[in-house]
């Protein structure tokens, strides 16, 4: 987790500039935030650090400028929510200052060695390890060169402290004295970019829209050197230099601004119709190759977690209905206590929105060892999912930005209805009912739909539990329902199989429980209306999101009848009440408590 930014320049920058890179980069940890500048004196340059507990204050006071400066945003792990906890971290002479995504695993004999011989530390944290580590393997480097300064001592000094940790970690190293910034990773994400105002590294490329034309996404194997003239890379095993391959940021500010809507999450449900058109213009052939690959394996998995997780159910039951195929859908971090099936014949499809997530990652990873095939249906391309992946299907969803997973998951969800027809032989059937699906969509998020909604929300705003049911394709909806429900409003929400109601869940039903209904018109409606009436008869209050309205509903909201793809619509009506209810709640429906997008520590 952990947002990481710095820059370096031949000019002098505003330092606001780091700020605003963290409000961007806030969805991957907002418990504290900091930031620390070269401030050029004549009595000699100093860092300014700037730390606090606590997001991103909307104003502060006026920042300077300055050539070099870096910036952390927090989702703390090790050591509590304070300031002193708060990145940047310095050494003990206040030449280095370092940011850190990630976990040091061995960070308790490393600081005991450390305090040991002399270091002096000011935080509780596993990071600041590595500054200390580095403040003495430069030292060491110096001593043994006998050269003070080097640009590629810095690289040694990094690459040596860096051999020492364990675990999966990524740096942003600012040293005063040569006013330069070094960048090292082990699967933590890293984007360097090249600007015309300077160097910039950041954990997500989407810090760097608006200063950066071209990027490179630092390897695991690489240590970058980012100095005013420009970026150089090295190997970070033997220290060679290597030649990055830039590529074009394709990014643009509209990407990643709120486009006249008060909150990303909101913006980002708007955005399903256009996303779903996206993938049909452009993810066809993707889609067709996927088919190919899974027609060759033997077993196919679905591994994802949270929301992906459920898109991952959900192509189960497409790929069932649809394809006539079994595949085996498994949590990402359970998938480990699983792959013992695997052979060189076996397909893991990873999905992950952000590709970054560690227990995907750790997926892939044993699947590759067993000498499986991976493909990733992921959103962010060139994420480390992305990378490990034999092949990838672009999700094509745009950045996704609230911590709420929407537009990513109806995007995984269109490309494994799309996939399972191919499979199937009735591509052209799976288009229509894609098209069919993007009606529908947007008729869930016309005005009519709104008004319903925001009655229900006003109904529940209070509600301390609510309940979530559906059957067969709808079951992985209830589960997404709530989620969506629960990780924004903080109201305890429940997603059951329809079926298992009368094994356990009735009991807690009493007089105006809340409870959600999703009935589209295939052969699940008998079933699970009877459950609703059950729900009914024992006081709960009933919300049918459904085509067709039923006598077991107190509100009906009604949707489209889009067949096979019902996933993909039933799921609108929930992300909006989760929407409507966290603003009533006065809660940040961007930023849930204790949440963060990519989680990449375990
Ligand atoms: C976090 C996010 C969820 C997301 C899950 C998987 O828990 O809050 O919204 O579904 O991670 O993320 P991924 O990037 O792998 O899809």
């Amino acid at each position: 987790m952990c947002g990481i930014f710095g820059f370096v320049s031949r000019r002098e920058l505003p330092v606001a500039l780091v700020v605003d890179a963290l409000r961007t980069l806030e969805y991957r940890g907002y418990d504290s935030w900091g930031i620390a500048y070269e401030v050029p004196e004549s009595v000699g340059t100093y860092l300014a650090v700037f730390k606090q507990a606590g997001r991103l204050p909307p104003k502060l006071p006026p920042l300077p400028t300055s050539p070099i400066a870096l910036g952390h945003t927090r989702w703390a792990t090790h050591g509590g929510v304070t300031d002193e906890n708060a990145h940047p971290h310095l050494d003990c002479t206040a030449t280095l200052a370092i940011v850190h995504n990630g976990i040091i695993e061995n960070y308790r004999p490393l600081r005991e060695t450390l305090e040991r011989t002399g270091h002096h530390f000011r935080s509780d944290t596993d990071s600041e390890i590595f500054a200390h580590l580095l403040e003495d393997s430069l030292e060491r480097a110096m001593t043994e060169s006998r050269l003070s300064e080097s640009p590629d001592l810095l690289v040694e000094a990094v690459r040596q402290a860096f051999a020492q940790i364990r675990g999966l970690n990524a740096f942003i190293v600012l040293h005063l004295p040569s006013r330069q910034l070094v960048a090292v990773k082990s699967t933590s994400p890293l984007v360097l970019g090249i600007g015309t105002d300077g160097v910039f590294v950041s954990s997500d490329a989407v810090a760097l829209v608006g200063h950066a034309d071209r990027i490179y996404y630092l390897r695991d194997d690489e240590v970058a050197l980012l100095s005013p003239d420009g970026p150089r890379l090295f190997d970070r095993c033997t220290g060679e230099p290597r030649q990055p391959q830039w590529e074009l940021l394709t990014l643009r500010p509209a990407d990643t601004s709120l486009g006249g809507f008060p909150h990303y999450l909101i913006k980002e449900i708007h955005e399903q119709p256009r996303v779903i058109k996206r993938i049909l213009r452009e993810r066809l052939e993707d889609a067709r190759q996927l088919a190919e690959l899974i027609q060759r394996s033997y077993g196919t998995f679905f591994v994802g977690c949270g929301t992906a997780g459920y898109a991952a159910l959900c192509g189960s039951y497409l790929f069932s209905r649809i394809a006539r195929r079994h595949v085996n859908a498994v949590i990402a971090s359970e998938f480990k206590y699983q792959e013992h099936f695997l052979t060189d014949r076996s397909l893991v499809i990873a999905l992950t929105q952000s590709g970054e997530t560690v227990d995907v990652i750790e997926a892939v990873q044993a699947a590759k060892r067993r000498g499986a095939t991976v493909a990733a249906l992921v959103n962010v391309t060139g994420s480390t999912v992305a990378r490990l992946a034999d092949f990838t299907v672009p999700l094509s969803a745009g950045p996704e930005q609230s911590v709420l997973s929407t537009k990513a998951y109806t995007a995984k969800l269109a490309i494994l209805l799309l996939v399972a027809h191919i499979l199937n032989g009735s591509e052209h059937v799976g288009i229509d009912v894609l098209w069919r699906a993007i009606d529908g969509m947007e008729q869930a998020l016309a005005p009519a739909t709104l008004d319903r909604i925001r009655a229900v929300a006003e109904h529940l705003v209070d509600a301390e539990h609510c309940y979530v049911i559906g059957r067969g394709l709808s079951y992985p909806t209830a589960l997404e329902a709530a989620l969506k429900i629960k990780e924004v409003t903080y109201i305890h929400a429940e997603g059951f199989a329809g079926g298992e109601l009368k094994h356990g869940v009735i009991a807690l039903i009493q007089d105006g429980s809340p409870c959600l209904v999703f009935s589209p018109l295939d052969e699940t409606r008998p079933d699970i209306l009877s459950g609703a009436m059950e729900v009914r008869s024992r006081g709960g209050w009933i919300i049918g999101i459904s085509p067709e309205p039923d006598e077991a509903f107190h509100v009906h909201i009604p949707i489209a009848d889009v067949g096979d793809a019902s996933p993909l619509v039933t799921i609108v009506p929930a992300q909006l009440l989760a929407y409507e209810l966290a603003v009533r709640r006065g809660l940040d429906p961007d930023k849930p408590r204790n949440l963060a997008k990519s989680v990449t520590v375990k």
